[in-house]
């Protein structure tokens, strides 16, 4: 972990970050949240906020856009809980509810708000302040809304991130056992 500007990653007792991930500056893991290899998190020029049991995995790269005169708030990064982050996505100043997967490779752009029980397919492009209604797939470069979610998708939405709290106490245990 990282200090920026005196401002230092707040990380809680439960949250797992892995040793080669970078996670610096204002950067928030509620409980049960986990950061796998290689990720790099970089609240320096805004704040990212993780919610409780959202897992980010391998090679996701998550950053901010800068407060300015035009647009005063900048773009932080809020990812709320229960959300899989699949590998190698890039995630940039946008907003996600709750209960959302992400797929393998998606990118998701400044403003884009996506709301609970979304299901974004391997790959999707979020182009800059779309908002993803509840409910749906999104799939394709540039996304297009797919179809309502199945009644077991949406039950796995939950089930990804309780996985991996499992997975991540795992690896926290392996750690304590290492010494
Ligand atoms: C989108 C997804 C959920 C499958 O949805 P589905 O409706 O069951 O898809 P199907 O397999 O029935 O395929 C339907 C069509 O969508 C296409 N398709 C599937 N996944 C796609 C994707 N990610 N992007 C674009 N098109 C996709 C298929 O090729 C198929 O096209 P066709 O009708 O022309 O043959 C799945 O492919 C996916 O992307 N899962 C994400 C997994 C992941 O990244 N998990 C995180 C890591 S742990």
């Amino acid at each position: 972990m990282n200090t920026y500007k005196g401002v230092s990653p707040t990380v809680h007792s439960t949250a797992y970050i892995h040793e080669s991930s970078v996670v610096a500056g204002d950067v928030t893991l509620d409980a049960d949240s986990s950061i796998w290899p290689l990720v790099a998190a970089r609240g320096d020029v805004n704040v990212i906020k993780l919610g409780k049991r959202t897992n980010i995995q391998d090679g996701t790269v998550l950053h901010v856009t800068r407060k300015s005169s035009a647009n005063p708030d900048g773009f932080p990064l809020i990812i709320g809980d229960d959300v899989t982050v699949g590998h190698k996505c890039m995630l940039h100043g946008c907003t996600l509810g709750n209960r959302i997967l992400v797929g393998m490779g998606a990118i998701i752009m400044d403003g884009a708000v996506v709301q609970d029980d979304v299901f974004i397919g391997a790959g999707t492009l979020v182009p800059p302040n779309k908002v993803l209604e509840s409910g749906y797939l999104y799939v394709g470069n540039p996304m297009q809304k797919k179809r309502p979610l199945t009644d077991s998708e949406v039950k796995f939405l939950k089930q990804s991130a309780d996985n991996y709290v499992e997975l991540k106490n795992d690896y926290i245990n392996e750690r304590l056992n290492a010494g």
